[in-house]
């Protein structure tokens, strides 16, 4: 394994108004919709964004997940973007790294739940796979917009598990900032106040 490579801090960018106690690998997190298509995802930095992943916590420590992984220029990257739909199709391909994220959703050859927090489990660990991007100076933009039955039969995944969600993974161009993305999607975020569950009283609505 090489020497530790730690990202190119300072950060670029920071939410604001940002928490002055919040991490800065929090803090500068977005999704983008604009990747450096020349720029690669060395072998290394995917190792370790499956070992975050690997340390997520998990109900029972049942680890339902798996990741079908495609470094640009390998045939996985390729197959993988085959299955994107027409707005992933726009961006994701230009990411130096495409990885399918699945959960391990029932028993094999039954219709039981393999564990009724599966994909909430998988979630926690593309949340971990996606700090320790951010961490390296990679930035990720997790999506659902790919042909599920067409990925599915292109990596022969069996029933019981299921490709929930795709991420691409790469590095960004440096004038690109967190509201260049192409969708129509904004970043403003419910307040604190609002995501604190409060007990509603006769009269609320
Ligand atoms: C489960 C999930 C599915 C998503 N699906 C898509 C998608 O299909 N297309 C897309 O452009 N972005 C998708 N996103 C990205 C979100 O739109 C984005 O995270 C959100 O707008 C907040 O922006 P931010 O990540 O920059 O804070 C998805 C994100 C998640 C977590």
């Amino acid at each position: 394994m090489n020497a530790r490579r730690f990202p190119t801090w300072p950060v670029r960018y920071v939410a604001e108004p940002a928490h002055p106690l919040l991490h800065p690998v929090l803090a500068s997190r977005w999704s983008p919709t604009a990747f450096d298509g020349v720029a690669t995802v060395n072998l290394d930095e995917v190792d370790s964004l499956l070992e975050a992943a690997r340390w997520s916590p998990s109900a029972g420590n049942s680890q339902p997940w798996a990741f079908i992984v495609g470094r640009r220029g390998e045939p996985e990257h390729h197959r993988l973007t085959r299955h994107l739909t027409e707005s992933s199709q726009a961006w994701a391909p230009s990411a130096g790294l495409l990885i399918a994220n699945l959960s391990h959703r029932l028993i094999e050859n039954t219709d039981w739940e393999f564990s009724e927090f599966s994909t909430y489990d998988l979630g926690q660990a593309v949340a971990h796979m996606t700090f320790q991007a951010q961490f390296l100076g990679l930035s990720v933009r997790q999506f659902r917009a790919f042909d599920r039955a067409g990925l599915t039969a292109e990596f022969d995944v069996p029933p019981h598990w299921e490709v929930t969600t795709m991420s691409a993974i790469g590095r960004v161009p440096t004038a690109v900032g967190p509201h260049a993305t192409t969708t129509r999607t904004t970043r403003q975020r419910r307040p604190t106040s609002d995501v604190r569950w409060r007990q509603r009283t006769v009269g609320d609505r």
